[in-house]
């Protein structure tokens, strides 16, 4: 396995959107050896989710996992999962407004607001239908990446950049709040 270069805003591989993977490229090998590597680079830069436009490859794969992370303490667990093609649906209109950083937006932290309960429909690394509600960070971690998919990064979702903050002035000022 490798850790995988990531790129940064300002790369157009971020703003392209991602091409669909066809079911029977699922099990190849080069989507395996890429969903291993999205997995081994989420994991050495302390991600919560990952998607293949963020390592230069122009494919509908995510990968997300929340443990006890340094740069999101106190979040709740998110197993480890691969959702190609995925597709969400917000249920119900209710939002709601939480911090976000990125590794493509590197030490920059911002509020953005987000669906609290979406349906997800996706596959999974071998090909099977994957089919879940998610909720509160769950549900954002996936908008988030579904975002990097058809290329958007979070500043484009805040409100406004009147909260975009600095990694050190958030530990400051706002990590508490
Ligand atoms: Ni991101």
């Amino acid at each position: 396995m490798s850790i995988l270069k990531v790129a940064k805003v300002g790369n157009p591989i971020l703003r392209r959107g991602a091409e669909e993977v066809a079911r029977n490229q699922v099990g190849a090998a080069p989507v395996q050896k890429l969903i291993d590597d999205m997995i081994e680079t989420m994991k050495e830069y302390d991600g919560v989710g990952l998607a293949a436009v963020q390592v230069h490859e122009s494919r509908q794969i995510a990968v997300l996992e929340v443990n006890e992370n340094p740069r999101y303490p106190r979040k709740p667990r998110v197993p480890l999962s691969v959702l190609i093609n995925p597709k969400i649906t917000p249920l119900g209109e209710e939002m709601e407004e939480d911090w976000e950083g990125c590794l493509s937006v590197p030490d920059l932290r911002g509020r953005v607001p987000r669906y609290r309960n979406i349906e997800v429909e996706a596959w999974n690394r071998r090909g099977e239908p994957v089919h879940f509600m998610a909720t509160d960070f769950h549900a954002r971690v996936i908008q988030h990446e579904w975002d990097h998919l058809h290329g958007k990064v979070f500043l484009d979702r805040m409100r406004d950049l009147s909260t975009l903050t600095f990694l050190q002035e958030f530990v400051r000022y706002w990590a508490d709040k």
